[in-house]
């Protein structure tokens, strides 16, 4: 627990009252009850501030309320907050789907749809390629993250917390490994690891399901929740090269690795593949819930009328920050501020891999970066879970909010907004490094 923000009367109080009232399932990372907030900082109800280097999970690229953000939606409100799109339609929705035809790779003619959140992308994308394939099976791979749903949780590659106690999951979906280089299996060099673990795909069409069975593969550009693990060269293009000659529907699921996140617009475009579906979500609309399936006008549309949707998705409020969102991304040249804000974060995590025994691998793409922490560089065994939670809150005490993954919850991650300033993101980084100077594995 944030011990600063428990000794305080406001926060104590926010935290008893949250104990009486609010279930204890959803994980909380730090007890830092917020008040308010404003581009790469939050402010506690105690008026602490606290450098955000988490970012609402990646859903804030464009920084807390930004003013454009705010102002746009202000604009809304005094319009229109909610019809229900199928009630009666309004431009922003329109203008959100031209917006993400647009900036998507692909060349053809592309359409979108819009719904609330990431895992509600990931589900209609598979129904998607379901109603054009009309076949049924779905794969994806370990440590994989698409949302807690019930096929969407299927989709994600790890147990714990997600899956475990919620059987039994809708059949159809298989898992293929994905290429973890840092924890290869046992006996594949580096260099073969792509090769290997198209093999396993392959495999799969022999020992799972036939092909002509698979409607899609569902795969992240690079891992999020998995731990920052960024695909071999070749991996995806090979499952490009896959679905093309099986017939298979590629979505890639750029809900967390989109809008600058890897200091270009998208994951993919760091590989050259494009993607028949995306699924988007996060920071699409700048901190207000909106997702959205973008791709192959003629895959979109192979579904009936009516067979997508839902009361809330595509909301005018979240339309209209969402436009303000590709706005900004433009005025504000915010793909290349990723690059820049990537390459100093690298320059500190190598670093730091350098300095300390136990931080066995510094990896990622642009700003989407991550330190894996091990007792033992040479086994490569994970810190312990108690270990990780001190780092986090020890940050925490130091006025750092910085995120754990990976399967052993032991790599730390940087969702900064790219509206970051280089002195509060070196004071962040500043923050972990010494956390990491007074951390010693237990
Ligand atoms: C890659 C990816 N897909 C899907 C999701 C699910 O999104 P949501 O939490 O909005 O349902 C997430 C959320 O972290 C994600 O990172």
């Amino acid at each position: 627990m944030a011990k600063t923000a428990a000794k305080s009367t406001k926060s104590q109080a926010c935290w008893q009252q949250k104990l009486k009232y609010v279930a204890s399932s959803p994980y909380l990372y730090t007890h830092v009850f917020v008040e308010k907030a404003q581009g790469a900082v939050l402010t506690d109800v105690d008026g602490k501030h606290y450098l955000d280097f988490a970012g609402g999970i990646g859903a804030l690229n464009v920084g807390h309320r930004h003013p454009a953000v705010v102002a746009a939606v202000r604009r809304q409100l005094d319009k229109v907050t909610h019809t229900c799109y199928h009630v009666a339609p309004y431009e922003g929705y329109t203008e959100v789907c031209r917006k993400l035809a647009e900036v998507t790779p692909g060349r053809f003619p592309k359409k979108a749809v819009l719904f609330n959140s990431g895992a509600e992308a990931v589900e209609n994308a598979v129904k998607i390629a379901r109603a054009y394939t009309k076949r049924p099976a779905v794969i994806s791979f370990d440590l994989a993250f698409h949302g807690r749903t019930m096929l969407a949780m299927t989709l994600t590659g790890k147990v714990r917390p997600y899956r475990s106690g919620f059987g039994p999951f809708p059949s159809g979906v298989y898992h293929a490994p994905y290429p973890y280089a840092y924890r290869r299996p046992p006996g594949v060099p580096a260099e073969s690891l792509t090769e290997y673990c198209l093999a396993a795909l392959e495999k799969m069409f022999v020992v799972e399901a036939p092909a002509e069975q698979v409607a899609a593969i569902i795969v992240e550009p690079i891992q999020g929740e998995g731990g920052f693990i960024v695909p071999t060269p070749g991996f995806l293009e090979g499952i490009r090269k896959i679905c093309d000659q099986r017939g298979i529907c590629l979505i890639l699921d750029e809900i967390q690795s989109g809008f600058g996140r890897t200091g270009k617009m998208w994951g993919c475009d760091h590989f050259n593949v494009a993607p028949d579906l995306m699924t988007t979500a996060k920071s699409l609309a700048g901190g207000l819930p909106l997702s959205g399936v973008v791709g192959r006008a003629d895959m979109l549309d192979a579904v009936h009328e009516g067979g997508l949707g839902g009361t809330f998705g595509g909301n005018p409020l979240a339309c209209a920050a969402a436009v303000a969102v590709f706005d900004i991304f433009e005025r504000e040249n915010l793909v290349a501020r990723g690059h820049k804000i990537g390459q100093i974060i690298k320059k500190r995590f190598d670093a730091l891999a350098k300095k300390y025994d136990f931080v066995g691998d510094s990896r990622g793409l642009g700003p989407m970066r991550a330190v894996e922490l091990v007792r033992n560089p040479k086994t490569k065994e994970p810190i312990k879970e108690r270990d990780a939670r001190w780092i986090l809150e020890r940050c925490v005490a130091k006025g750092l909010i910085i995120l754990k993954a990976g399967s052993h919850n032991n790599v730390f991650r940087t969702l900064v907004p790219l509206v970051i300033t280089e002195e509060q993101l070196t004071r962040g980084l500043d923050i972990f490094d010494e956390v990491l100077r007074e951390f010693n594995p237990t």
